[in-house]
């Protein structure tokens, strides 16, 4: 079932909207993998039926070079239009096509001619062929008095068709007044660089961000599936998974099947779902995260090394220098790996510090790598276990303060103290960065959000120190937030806490 995306669709509307005024809109819809672009845009059309010609091709189901393309291409749009007027058979073969075709007109029926003498040709002159292929969809528009939206998804595979087919497509179609475009895309930096200054298409195309559903979208998907969740158990999946449509339908999927079985569905039964989904062999996101790293790692040799970056970097956001001294090789041959992987999505860059992009990703790396015996998943202990290192770890840490920052803050501390700064976790004490110059101990707490610091969470601070190894030991305690609250700046004082506000200016301003 489709929920929500309403913002998303009423954009899409009144872009439709200025098409049919006579506008000519081109989106490019951005989106990491499984965000629901495809969804999105079948919905889109699905809703227009009738009354804007919009045909949907995608990409990665036919073999990209200018024959195939141009045959499922022609095939898609002749058929659009046709069975509008009333029921007709997709066109498989091209003498299916070209029956169609003549039955449309002479225009349609010549087009299609045209293609079948080029194809009969021992040597096709390519980009002729794609001339003609982009030509067309503006004369059949024109003719028929109608307006093309053509949706063409997973569009980075157009690359593979001819080296110069974006050339050839923008120079075709730039004037058509007719036809738009609307294209999207899951390899995101691949995509992103299609559309960018060097490229024919930039500034052709309008950008479309998809992010993940929201809380309340969340919750909505999770409503449509027949199990009722508690409130508290909806909240779980959300804070746990966040608003992933994908992996939210396969945890309710899951959940669902689960219930037939018992009956019954507590937190225990929601918890199980989760990470069997995650970790077991059979489960949906374990197979999306196994089919991402397969995919991205495909072209490369020495996969070894980088799974090994992942690995790092799923716990340590690190720039080139740390990581380089991690594997113990030579930073120029590092760099190579970094920027290979950079084209696969998995990881970005955020003011030269490398990231894994999905926490969830890099949690699953982790764990994957570290060995995790599948049946473990119904130890209650195991489970409760992963949830907060989950938490704690890997989606405090992104959402709260963004790991992004707190290494920004790392290399600065690490200058102005000239001390190594490491995150900190003992006994189920954490502490952001720690660090020793002497017989001095650094600590440091990071609180990056948007609301002032408060006393309560100087004062858990101050309690968490006194409760672990560094009670006793000579330290220097540090509170590093936008701002503080009147009354933490008092305790601070008291306490003898030194607050970014104050000493630390020269730092926060990143
Ligand atoms: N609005 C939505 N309502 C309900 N389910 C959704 C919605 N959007 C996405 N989904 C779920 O997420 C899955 C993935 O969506 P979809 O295939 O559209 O993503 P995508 O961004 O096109 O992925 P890819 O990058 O692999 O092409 C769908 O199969 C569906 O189960
Ligand atoms: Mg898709």
């Amino acid at each position: 079932m489709f929920v929500n995306r309403r913002k998303e669709l009423k954009i899409l509307n009144a872009y439709k909207g200025l098409i049919e005024k006579g506008h000519r809109v081109n989106i490019a819809l951005f989106g990491l993998r499984r965000t629901g672009k495809t969804e999105l845009l079948l919905r889109f059309k699905e809703m227009h039926k009738g009354d804007i010609i919009i045909p949907y091709l995608n990409l990665q189901k036919i073999v990209p070079d200018p024959v195939n393309i141009s045959q499922q291409f022609s095939k898609e749009l002749i058929y659009t239009l046709a069975k509008r007027d009333g029921k007709i058979k997709k066109p498989i073969e091209m003498e299916d096509l070209l029956l169609l075709a003549s039955r449309l007109g002479d225009l349609e029926e010549e087009y299609v001619r045209t293609l079948i003498e080029i194809y009969k040709r021992r040597d096709i002159n390519e980009a002729n062929l794609l001339n003609i292929l982009f030509e067309f969809p503006q004369s059949f528009a024109k003719k028929h008095n109608v307006k093309i939206i053509y949706i063409l998804d997973e569009f980075q595979e157009i690359l593979n068709v001819h080296k110069d087919i974006l050339k050839i497509m923008r120079a075709v179609t730039e004037k058509q007044s007719c036809v738009n475009y609307w294209v999207a895309g899951s390899v995101f930096s691949i995509f992103d660089e299609m559309f960018n200054h060097k490229n024919p298409f930039f500034g052709q195309f309008k950008r479309i961000k998809l992010e993940n559903l929201d809380r309340i979208s969340s919750y909505e998907l999770i409503d449509s599936f027949p199990v009722t969740l508690a409130e508290k158990q909806k909240r779980m999946i959300y804070n746990l998974i966040g608003g992933q449509p994908y992996y939210l339908t396969a945890i309710c999927r899951s959940v669902v099947q689960e219930y037939a079985i018992q009956k019954q569905v507590d937190d225990d039964l929601i918890r199980y779902c989760i990470f069997n989904e995650i970790f077991d062999e059979t489960g949906t996101i374990n197979e999306h995260f196994e089919y991402i790293l397969d995919v991205s790692l495909a072209r490369f040799s020495n996969k070894d090394i980088y799974k090994k970056i992942l690995f790092y970097l799923a716990e340590y956001p690190a720039n080139l220098a740390g990581i380089s001294s991690y594997l113990s090789k030579p930073s120029g041959e590092i760099f190579n790996y970094l920027k290979a992987l950079l084209k696969t999505d998995m990881i970005y860059r955020s003011n030269d510090i490398y990231h894994i992009r999905e926490p969830l990703l890099g949690f699953w790396i982790r764990r994957i790598y570290l060995g995790l015996p599948s049946e473990r998943l119904d130890d209650k202990e195991v489970i409760g276990k992963m949830i907060s290192d989950l938490q704690e770890k890997y989606l405090r840490a992104s959402s709260e303060l963004g790991k992004a920052k707190e290494f920004e803050f790392k290399a600065k501390l690490e200058d102005k103290f000239g001390i190594k700064l490491k995150n900190y976790r003992r006994n189920e004490i954490e502490f952001d960065l720690v660090g020793r110059k002497d017989n001095l101990w650094y600590i440091f707490e990071i609180k990056w959000r948007n609301k002032p610091a408060t006393y309560r969470d100087l004062e858990k601070f101050l309690g968490k120190v006194t409760r672990s190894e560094f009670s006793r030991k000579t330290k220097r305690l540090l509170f590093i937030s936008k701002s503080f609250t009147e009354k933490a700046l008092k305790f601070a004082h008291k306490n003898q806490i030194t607050v970014s506000e104050e000493d630390l200016e020269d730092i926060i301003e990143v």
